[in-house]
């Protein structure tokens, strides 16, 4: 299904976008285009169209305002060391949304609209990527239909934005300090919390609130059962390395199964490094912490793309881990290396995108 294209014909001036590309502070920058699909019950897709960004006219009572019917994808186009336009794994991208649709009673986007919709995004704003940086790209789908009843939409759109990104987090990929939320949970069994819906980063912003208040960037959140297990962060998974050199993460259920996640498991599992997917509780990190036992933390995703933790703080106390260390440095400049195209990662990471 091609793209139907219509170039802005008023795009941002290039001396304007020079100067907003140069230091872009991560979702505050946006693009000349936009793409959009409709669905239809009765219709299916329609042909996907690029065009100028603009906003959407809805009505006050479409579903998405009322009852959250909505979901989204974040993934990035590097321009490569060669030249070439790049995504990471796109692929896992589009079938983690179908795996989100299923959860919100959406329609599956077919894996070939998926891709059409970025890469002719990709193509018409390649202008927007910065030079030390990425174009972030946001791909979502959301109910609209006037009706205020409870059941799924018969009208959905799926959107694709672009975004200029450097660094996610004001310090880099340095020292962060991460609020341990002991209050509120963000997923239970049987929820939402493998599916990338808006509904689980609404809940999360109150336990974020508390983490600015206490100083910290972002929210590590632990299990709805009460038993303290460690789950991921708002918007990141996180990862602990060992003395010894192990490296483990918190296995799938009710987390996002992040692509970065899978893809440091895949290169830790490939060049021998001990690494396991387990069920870790807070109780176990704060003994292992106390007994010397962990060299690392760090976090891990899309936007952020590896990020050490340096201090972990929670009602009543903090946990010191110290200084970044040497894996999640070496993991950075790895997979960095993969999306650009400089570092030959496993067949079908890197795909190029013709221009
Ligand atoms: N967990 C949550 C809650 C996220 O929002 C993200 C970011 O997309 C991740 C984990 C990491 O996923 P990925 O590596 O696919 O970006
Ligand atoms: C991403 O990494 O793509 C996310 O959606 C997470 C969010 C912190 C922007």
């Amino acid at each position: 299904m091609a793209v139907k294209v219509t170039l802005n014909p008023e795009p941002v001036a290039e001396a304007e976008r020079e100067k907003l590309l140069e230091a872009p502070v991560f979702g505050t920058v946006f693009t000349d285009h936009m793409v959009t699909a409709v669905w239809t019950r009765a219709g299916g897709w329609e042909q996907p169209e690029l065009g100028p960004r603009r906003p959407f006219a809805i009505q006050p009572e479409n579903a998405v305002f009322h009852y959250g019917q909505q979901l989204f994808e974040g993934m990035k186009a590097y321009r490569g060391v060669d030249g070439a336009l790049r995504l990471f794994r796109p692929d896992q991208n589009a079938a983690r949304m179908n795996r989100s649709a299923l959860r919100m009673a959406m329609p599956q986007v077919p894996e070939e609209l998926f891709r059409e919709s970025v890469e002719a995004l990709v193509r018409a704003d390649k202008n927007w990527i910065p030079g030390q940086g990425s174009l972030y790209l946001r791909p979502f789908m959301f109910a609209d239909e006037s009706f205020l009843g409870v059941r799924p939409a018969d009208r959905c759109i799926f959107c694709v934005i672009a975004a200029p990104a450097g660094d996610y987090f004001k310090s880099g990929a340095a020292g962060l300090s991460v609020w341990v939320e002991q209050e509120t949970t963000r997923a239970a069994p049987g929820g939402t919390g493998e599916a990338k819906c808006g509904g689980n980063y609404a809940g999360s912003l109150h336990a974020q609130t508390r983490a600015y208040e206490e100083g910290c960037a972002q929210v590590l959140f632990l299990s709805a059962d009460g038993s303290g297990q460690i789950e991921e962060l708002g918007g990141m998974n996180i990862f602990f390395v060992k003395k010894d050199g192990s490296v483990f993460t918190p296995a799938l259920g009710t987390i996002l199964p992040g692509i970065t996640r899978a893809s440091i498991l895949a290169l830790l599992r490939a060049e021998g490094t001990p690494v396991s997917e387990i069920s870790y509780h807070f109780d176990e990190l704060k003994a292992d912490v106390a007994a010397g036992e962990i060299a690392e933390v760090f976090v891990c995703g899309t936007a952020a793309i590896i990020a050490s933790v340096s201090r972990l703080k929670f009602d009543g106390g903090a946990l010191e881990i110290g200084e970044p260390g040497p894996l999640a440095a070496r993991l950075r400049a790895t997979l960095s290396g993969i999306y650009t195209g400089a570092v030959e990662g496993p067949q079908g990471w890197s795909v190029t995108v013709s221009e």
